[in-house]
């Protein structure tokens, strides 16, 4: 819908510390150029834009997994996509967030990260329900690796 405001990422798809596939929840991870930025640390209901141009909706966090590395790990995007398996490494996406829903939590155990992603994806799948694919605003230019750019 054309009142939605987005932030837009975009990044090559960088190895990432395999856990996230022992939480059963992988993701593409996506380097932040600004570390800094407008775009504050959060959780976030979007959608990821593959090469080929297909969009796959996705729950997505953005910061430093404070559960694993306290405060001084570096910023990144990393999204999980819903229903999807495949192998995303090298692939430049672009990455819509949509929705806040969250802040950034350390979480006391893996079972209380599992837990809170497993309700991300469920709030996901709600907003992407009311926000198809086909009502993202189109861009007139992607962003530059890394870097942030708000449309709508
Ligand atoms: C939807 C979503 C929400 C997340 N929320 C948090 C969080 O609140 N706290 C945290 O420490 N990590 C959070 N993470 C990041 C996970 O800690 C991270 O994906 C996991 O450690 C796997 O890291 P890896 O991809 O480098 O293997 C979140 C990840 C996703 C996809």
């Amino acid at each position: 819908m054309a009142d939605e405001s987005y932030f837009v990422v975009r990044g090559r798809v960088e190895p990432g510390d395999q856990r996230g596939r022992e939480l059963g929840f992988p993701t593409a991870n996506i380097a932040l150029r600004d570390q800094r930025g407008e775009l504050g640390d959060g959780v976030w209901a979007g959608w990821v834009e593959r090469p080929d141009g297909t969009r796959v909706a996705a729950a997505v966090s953005v910061g430093r997994r404070p559960t694993y590395y306290g405060a001084d790990g570096y910023r990144l995007v990393e999204a999980f996509l819903l229903d999807f398996a495949g192998d995303l490494y090298g692939e430049s996406l672009t990455v819509w967030l949509g929705r806040h829903l969250r802040e950034q939590k350390a979480y006391g155990s893996a079972e209380e990260l599992i837990e809170a992603l497993a309700r991300d994806v469920e709030t996901t799948r709600g907003w992407v329900a009311e926000h198809p694919a086909a009502t993202l605003p189109s861009l007139s230019a992607p962003p530059p690796d890394g870097e942030v750019l708000r449309v709508g």
